[in-house]
């Protein structure tokens, strides 16, 4: 057999705060504090404890040349449960499940720091809601209260700022003004497609293409892309579209085209709006929403393995999103982003695989509600009168 370390691998000195309870019984309120080694591989959905004799093996083996390790130490506990984790990686068919994994990061050319960290953000079943009111988080009084003040609104520099003009107010201005983000949906009445092509049309339809080589293409959209790469695809979850059927679509771009995808019957795609939603309800009725769903693989084609890049296709979809809001406001509709989701379940039920490919907000479109249930920032009363 042969053997190497898993490729994206972070070891981490975690420390386990507690209250001592026999101090607690003395009556005083001392902290225990145990630090132990956890591994957080990017293949992996969990990060595993090991101890130190585990941290030295993982780091005796190399990620990129198979070794061929000696009988006593293939029979060592310590090798075998880093097989069985994935941690070390084996050539055997039992292993070949973890390398597979460990090999569709290292081809889609993730950073290392970045596929650590991006594997170990996304949710799955998370109710964030629920956490929310669980941890008595839900006002700003509650912050405040738990957190102390957050750091000021505004932090001037020390010297004297020169005033800069300020501009007449045009219609523009009066659309920046009335975008608001959306919690209260018009449950009852239906989107027309027209505004959601409209939508998709000014956004994420690409406005023209050119042709470096037949197989390499480039779009021109009216949003900025890094490195001109427009990786941000657009997948659908319609529940009240008129003349849509309710289900999850994907768009494409350069055709301005839906296709159907396997959907389940509207009660368990409202069910699983909610979940992909972590539980956000006041989102979870929109009309239609619009999955964010990066390909990787097409931005690290260019930055390969590169310290920048993942931040430039999350900033691609908050480019997305802007755009988004403000075509959706100035068709008079409401309009949300979140990046609270279980990108799990989503990237699930979208037949994504989450390391190519994979969900990083939801975008949200349709009626306002007469009626605000679910508090909206709206402080000028541009939107609510
Ligand atoms: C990246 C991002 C993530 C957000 N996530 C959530 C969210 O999880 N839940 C929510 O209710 N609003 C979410 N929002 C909306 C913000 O709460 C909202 O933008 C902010 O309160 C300011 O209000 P405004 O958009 O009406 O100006 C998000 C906005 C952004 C840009």
């Amino acid at each position: 057999m042969r053997v190497r370390r898993c490729t994206h691998l972070l070891l981490e000195p975690r420390e386990r705060v507690s209250f001592g309870l026999a101090a607690i019984l003395r009556g005083k309120a001392e902290v225990d504090s145990e630090v132990a080694w956890v591994a957080l591989a990017a293949h992996l959905d969990q990060a595993v404890a090991v101890d130190a004799a585990e941290c030295a093996l993982l780091g005796a083996f190399s990620a990129r040349r198979w070794q061929e390790p000696s009988e006593q130490q293939c029979a060592s506990p310590a090798v075998l449960r880093l097989l069985e984790l994935g941690l070390l990686l084996g050539d055997q068919p039992e292993h070949a499940r973890h390398l597979a994994r460990d090999q569709a990061m290292c081809d889609a050319h993730w950073w290392p720091l970045a596929a650590v960290a991006h594997r170990h953000s996304r949710w799955q079943g998370v109710d964030s809601v629920g956490d929310m009111h669980a941890r008595g988080l839900v006002t700003a009084n509650d912050l405040r209260r738990n957190f102390g003040a957050p750091p000021p609104a505004v932090q001037p520099r020390d010297g004297s700022y020169a005033p800069l003009p300020r501009q007449a107010d045009d219609a523009f201005d009066a659309l920046l003004g009335r975008r608001a983000t959306c919690r209260n949906f018009d449950r009852d009445r239906p989107l027309p497609l027209p505004s959601l092509a409209r939508l998709l049309q000014r956004t994420v339809m690409a406005q023209a293409t050119v042709e470096a080589a037949p197989d390499t293409v480039f779009l021109k959209k009216h949003v900025p892309s890094g490195g001109g790469l427009h990786p941000v695809e657009t997948y659908l979850l319609v529940q009240n579209v008129e003349g849509l059927a309710s289900g999850f679509y994907h768009y494409h771009p350069v055709e301005h085209a839906l296709l159907a995808l396997p959907s389940p019957p509207a009660a368990e795609l409202a069910r699983l709006a909610c979940t992909m939603l972590s539980g956000q309800e006041w989102f979870a009725d929109a009309p239609a929403m619009l999955v964010l769903a990066p390909r990787f693989e097409r931005c690290f084609w260019k930055y390969r393995n590169h310290a920048k890049a993942y931040r430039a296709v999350l900033l691609d979809v908050g480019h997305v999103s802007q755009a988004l809001y403000l075509c959706a406001t100035e068709a008079g509709l409401g309009a949300f982003v979140t990046a609270a989701i279980n990108e799990a379940d989503t990237d699930q039920a979208l037949g994504l695989d989450g390391v190519r490919q994979g969900a990083v907000a939801i975008f949200g479109v349709g009626w306002r509600a007469v009626r605000q249930q679910t508090t909206e920032f709206d402080p000028a009363h541009r939107v609510w009168g």
